[in-house]
């Protein structure tokens, strides 16, 4: 019973199918009004007409969902929720004109949350988790990707992965939790100078020791940080260790990172602030998921990612939010939605389909959520209003009332 819900009298607006929507099809989703929702047991079962339902003899949660939106539960695919410490120090630097790369070059940073983080125990990250989670419940979402990439040294990159996997196993979380391993987010300070020894270093003893423990392999690909060859040299040790791929691609300069993604048959490139034409033409191509992060874009005040031109090129865009304690300390769904409908020129269709149905694919679950239907895991939202457009219109504000997750009601407003 637990975790048997039954919705009426819905507006149910979803995308539909089993993988990555891909252009113009990003702005077709289904709006039905009247529906029934049941979930059974975590998986959906029925969606059909209020009128075309009827009892089926299993006892059901019942929620009144009359004058309200009901959409699948939002994939946030991009964020780094595990860290420890915080660097407001960092933020007014960046106000006062001092640019992230320069900031980082000089030891701050990346660098910083990583000594924070390797001082941090297990539980005290595990804890800190618990709170942005609970905030993104709030927000509607259900699935979240969380990244390592804070330890740079074995044991820290351990302790990430394993404080990630305590969220993801809890038996009472709120959402599913996706680990990526990003022991390629930075080259730490010992190894200042020796970037082809780190690079060494993760290739010959973190990648055997973290597989198993992460479903995705993630790289910083960028000037001064890894370039081509080096991200080249692990994304193939990485795919060959089993690892799906991920690359934080084109984000501060135009680098051939949206390129080498498509190439290496990644599932997803993410920021691509500066991608190049022919790293779009390729991506979507290959199928590769253009994950979009216009927080970060608005955070470092950079221009943001050309959403407009990957979905004419007939590619799949997602959306994420990339909370982290440097580039974006923000997890803002709602915000995410108004700055890709204001000012990537995202149609609030496609803006839905890229948090729900194409983020999932960026974590390789499209066949079991990011849409409802019949099949797929009983994750959903329901807005406080009748009409979706008031997702962008109400900007930067919560329109979520209820969130489930697997059929279990995990928050309301
Ligand atoms: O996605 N650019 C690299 N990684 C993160 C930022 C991490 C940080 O600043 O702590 C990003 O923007
Ligand atoms: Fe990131």
């Amino acid at each position: 019973m637990e975790r048997n819900i039954i919705i009426r009298n819905a507006t149910l607006v979803t995308p539909l199918g089993n993988e990555a929507v891909r252009g113009d099809g990003m702005g077709s989703i289904s709006v039905r009004g009247q529906m029934t929702i049941a979930v059974r047991e975590g998986v959906i079962t029925d969606v059909l007409p209020d009128t075309d339902w009827q009892a089926d003899g299993n006892s059901y949660k019942e929620i009144d969902a009359a004058g309200r939106v009901v959409l699948p539960g939002f994939v946030d695919s991009h964020t780094h929720l595990i860290f420890g410490g915080y660097r407001p120090d960092e933020f007014g630097w960046r106000l006062n004109g001092e640019s992230y790369m320069s900031i980082m070059e000089r030891g701050g940073g990346i660098q910083s949350t990583v000594n924070s983080t390797r001082t941090a125990t297990c539980d005290e990250l595990v804890e800190k988790a618990g709170w942005f989670i609970n905030r993104m419940v709030e927000m509607g979402v259900t699935t979240v990707e969380a990244k390592s990439g804070y330890g740079l040294d074995t044991a820290t990159e351990v302790k990430m992965l394993d404080a990630i996997s305590r969220l993801a196993e809890d038996p009472e979380r709120k959402l599913d939790v996706v680990s990526t391993f990003l022991g390629a987010h930075a080259v730490p300070s010992e190894y200042k100078g020796r970037t082809g020894e780190y690079v060494d270093l993760i290739i010959n003893e973190m990648i055997p020791v973290v597989k198993g423990k992460a479903k995705f392999f993630d790289i910083f690909t960028e000037k001064n940080v890894f370039e081509i060859e080096d991200s080249r040299r692990m994304l193939e040790a990485a795919r060959q260790a089993g690892f799906k791929l991920k690359l934080h691609a084109d984000e501060i300069v135009t680098l051939g990172g949206a390129e080498l993604a498509a190439e290496m048959g990644a599932v997803s490139a993410d920021h691509l602030l500066h991608v190049s034409d022919e790293g779009i033409r390729m991506m979507a191509e290959k199928g590769t998921v253009a994950t979009l992060l216009p927080l970060t874009a608005f955070a470092l005040k950079e221009p943001f990612a050309p959403a407009r031109k990957f979905i004419e090129a007939g590619a799949a865009v997602a959306l994420a939010t990339d909370l982290n304690p440097g580039s974006c300390f923000s997890g803002s769904i709602p915000l995410t939605i108004a700055l890709a409908c204001i000012y990537m020129k995202m149609t609030i269709e496609e803006t839905i389909t890229a948090l729900t149905l194409n983020g999932a694919a960026a974590v390789g679950m499209a066949d079991q959520i990011g849409s409802v239907e019949v099949g797929k895991r009983g994750n959903l939202v329901m807005l406080e209003f009748s009409n979706y457009h008031m997702l962008p219109y109400y900007v930067g504000m919560n329109c979520v009332n209820t969130t489930i997750h697997d059929g279990r009601i995990v928050y309301q407003a």
